[in-house]
């Protein structure tokens, strides 16, 4: 016989409305009292917290079993829901409680290695081992189901614009998204390997050239790079393409998207179209390709305010082709102390900056270099950036690069420092106009900013060979708060085309035939002009949740290591397998003691 109680409802949503009513609950003991007389217990499950009660009217054999429950245990209690005398208003279910008429016990707990409570500090490694005691919180499930909606909500609105959702392979040939592969050694053909999709953009644009017409798929990507908050190795994207389409029709499909989006799961209406922003500008302006545009401090270049000047370190960064490049934190010369400033000279040195030059606007105007500059010229450094009393300038000189890293990185650090971070503010922004090529010093060549299928824009065409820095391509990304939730382009559909690409990014037909000769083929038999973008849902369900990284809104995450702390993955294969494999480890992994 089963002793299952059928569920009448969930706990965390009954209300004064079901006073009187006879009620069956299901779930977790999250907390339980016997104050003598009286039992009380609260159940939990997904939708919250609700307080039973058993008191000395029931059976005592009923209430012996109450008073055997403990913390976790898993139970089912039929009784009746009355007013509470002492309402608890830090409770959603606070002014009920249930007098239990009946209990079951489904199965005992262990004390749990962590509590499971909202606020709790535990350690990352140890909450993620227990991750499904984790989960067992509200702030997690709530995050499991906000994500859940915005995913259905995708599906939903593509749907309604003719998108079809099709499944692409996982064991696949290598992608060129420019990460590490995670590489799966094939069994029947010894020797040789698939890779993890770093994505599914190979197989996207074969559907357009298989007629799909409007591709998309909330898929699984694996790239092996270096782990921050934002960044995961097993990822999810929201991915799409479409057939016949410019740059106009991806960004007004995905506007239409994010607008539902924020109506549906936050009512919050958008304006749209998004602010556009050129790749350059957004550099010069805020030292990034991805700014966080809800607060100022932009960028401003000093080269001729200093150029000539009596400070070698100007000096020399313009001599070797550098910059001289600055922000004006306003109001900011109270709050950062020479102290201060010493830690944000320390941070800046890991963007390639060799210090920091402040001028701090008081009464007097002060600064770290008042030995070579008069107060009449550091005021005149101030009025580029219309700096006044209370104003700190910052200053950085050296490569382009290293003045926009660190600039870029301090503009927003202060930000979050100074409390300027909005959490209930949107700012979307399209970045478009990237370079099509970036130069790697590493390798010694150009290789492509985006991907090798990435279109060069028509008024480039002439100069794709011979001055290839300067060439742009048909890429935007989309940029919420300053983190970019998404990225794509409109492709290469002419042959010859990606020919002359490929050649510039010096990779020769053999290489071209082995790693994507098959997309080449099919762009033999008739291919349209095509487009797409790729979120990253994880970091859209982050930002939506105002939540601080993707690991919060991913049921299983890796740890730092990469390692799946519940399972202890990546783990050794047996020599069976191996063989198998017809494989060998070069090294041995370490038998330990
Ligand atoms: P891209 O490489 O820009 O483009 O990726 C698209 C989006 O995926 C998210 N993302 C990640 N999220 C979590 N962890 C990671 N390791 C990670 N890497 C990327 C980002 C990013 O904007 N095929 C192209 C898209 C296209 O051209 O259509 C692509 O994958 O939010």
């Amino acid at each position: 016989m089963s002793s299952l109680f059928k569920r009448t409802h969930m706990c965390g949503t009954l209300t004064a409305d079901n006073i009187g009513e006879e009620v069956v609950i299901n779930g977790w003991v999250a907390k339980r009292r016997n104050l003598g007389g009286i039992i009380f217990c609260d159940m939990r499950d997904k939708t919250g917290i609700v307080q039973v009660v058993f008191n000395d009217d029931i059976p005592q054999e009923l209430f012996d079993r109450a008073d055997s429950l403990r913390s976790e245990f898993t139970a089912g209690i039929k009784g009746t829901v009355k007013r509470r005398q002492d309402e608890n208003r830090d409770l959603p279910t606070g002014e009920i409680e249930i007098f239990a008429s009946d209990l079951v016990i489904y199965s005992e707990a262990e004390t749990p290695p962590i509590y499971i409570k909202d606020d709790d500090v535990v350690d990352d490694n140890l909450r993620l081992k227990y991750r499904y005691l984790d989960l067992r919180k509200k702030t997690m499930q709530d995050s499991l189901t906000f994500r859940h909606r915005i995913a259905k909500t995708a599906r939903d609105y593509f749907d309604e614009q003719g998108f079809t959702e099709v499944e692409t392979p996982m064991m696949i040939k290598p992608t060129p998204e420019g990460a590490r592969d995670y590489l799966v050694p094939s069994r029947i053909s010894q020797g040789n390997f698939y890779a993890l999709p770093q994505s599914p953009q190979m197989y996207k644009q074969l559907l357009m050239v298989g007629g799909t017409d409007r591709y998309m798929q909330i898929v699984k990507c694996f790239r092996d790079e270096d782990l921050r908050a934002d960044r995961q190795p097993e990822f999810t994207q929201i991915d799409m393409e479409l057939s016949f389409v410019d740059e106009e029709d991806v960004m007004s499909i995905n506007e239409g998207f994010m607008k539902k989006l924020f109506k549906e799961v936050m009512d919050i209406d958008l304006q749209t179209p998004f602010r556009r922003i050129p790749y350059d500008e957004a550099m010069e302006r805020y030292g990034s390709d991805k700014p966080d545009t809800r607060f100022g401090f932009e960028l401003k270049k000093l080269n001729d305010k200093v150029s000539g000047c009596d400070f070698r370190v100007f000096t020399e960064a313009l001599a070797a082709g550098g910059d001289v490049r600055g922000i004006c934190i306003e109001g900011g010369a109270e709050q950062y102390t020479r102290k201060k400033i010493d830690k944000l000279t320390e941070l800046s040195r890991s963007y390639g900056a060799k210090g920091l030059v402040w001028i701090k606007f008081a009464d007097e105007v002060s600064s770290s270099v008042n030995k070579f500059f008069s107060p009449e010229q550091l005021q005149e450094i101030g009025d580029v950036f219309g700096a006044g009393r209370g104003d700190l300038v910052l200053i950085v000189s050296g490569s382009a690069k290293v003045t926009f890293d660190t600039l870029g990185f301090l503009r927003r650090h202060i930000a979050g420092e100074m409390g300027l971070l909005d959490s209930s503010r949107y700012d979307f922004l399209w970045v478009t106009d990237f370079p099509l090529y970036e130069y790697s010093e590493e390798e010694g060549r150009y290789t492509a900013m985006h991907h090798p299928f990435t279109s060069p824009q028509d008024d480039c065409l002439d100069i794709l060979e011979s001055d290839p820095a300067n060439v742009k391509a048909r890429a935007y990304d989309i940029v919420l708060n300053g983190v970019e939730i998404g990225g794509g382009s409109i492709r290469i559909h002419d042959r010859a085309l990606q020919q002359r690409m490929f050649k510039v990014l010096g990779i020769s037909d053999q290489q071209v035939e082995e790693r994507f000769g098959f997309l080449v083929e099919a762009f033999k038999y008739g291919a349209p002009p095509h487009g797409g973008l790729a979120y990253g849902l994880d970091r859209l369900v982050m930002l939506l949740s105002g939540r601080d990284s993707i690991r919060d809104v991913m049921a299983f995450p890796k740890n730092q290591a990469a390692q799946c702390m519940v399972s202890g993955a990546p783990s050794p294969a047996g020599e069976g397998q191996l063989d198998e494999l017809g494989l060998e480890l070069k090294k041995k992994r370490k038998i330990e003691e």
